[in-house]
């Protein structure tokens, strides 16, 4: 079993780590790379694209989720973000929200850096009480007030 998780985790990693090669930061010279793996299993990575204009770069998790949605995706099973430093490179608020779009409160979100994983958490601890898709529902399963 620790043997899967080990395989499903390097994986990614390595997906991870290739898009982060790629990445286009000539601003903030700070490369950052995501996989995820989707329902169907299947692994979808992006970087980080800054532009002249800065508000426009896009992180590299938006690449992934833009990789996963086109590529027939609808869920993220577990995703891995990487960058280099000493940092953890944690995803930022917009970031949180657009991975909640398709993920679960305790779907993991694990963060490494060119060594390999640093931290694991979970999409609920990095964005607590968060909305999403049921809160538009009319009946809303979660009425705990
Ligand atoms: N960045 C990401 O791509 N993902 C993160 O989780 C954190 C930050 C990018 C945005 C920008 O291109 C660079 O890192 C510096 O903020």
């Amino acid at each position: 079993m620790t043997d899967t998780i080990d395989a499903d985790l390097s994986a990614l990693f390595e997906a991870a780590s290739a898009a982060k090669a790629q990445a286009y930061a000539p601003y903030s010279n700070f490369p950052v790379g995501a996989a995820l793996r989707d329902e169907h299993g299947r692994i979808h990575a992006g970087c980080n694209v800054e532009n002249a204009a800065y508000p426009v770069g896009t992180c590299a998790e938006a690449g992934a989720i833009a990789a996963m949605i086109a590529g027939g995706g609808r869920a993220i099973g577990t995703i891995l973000i990487i960058g280099d430093g000493p940092a953890l490179v944690t995803p930022c608020g917009a970031c949180r929200q657009r991975i909640r779009e398709f993920a679960k409160p305790g779907t993991p979100i694990h963060i490494a850096g060119p060594e390999g994983i640093r931290r694991r958490f979970t999409l609920g601890a990095l964005l607590p009480d968060s909305f999403g898709p049921e809160n538009l529902l009319s009946e809303n399963p979660s009425t705990d007030v």
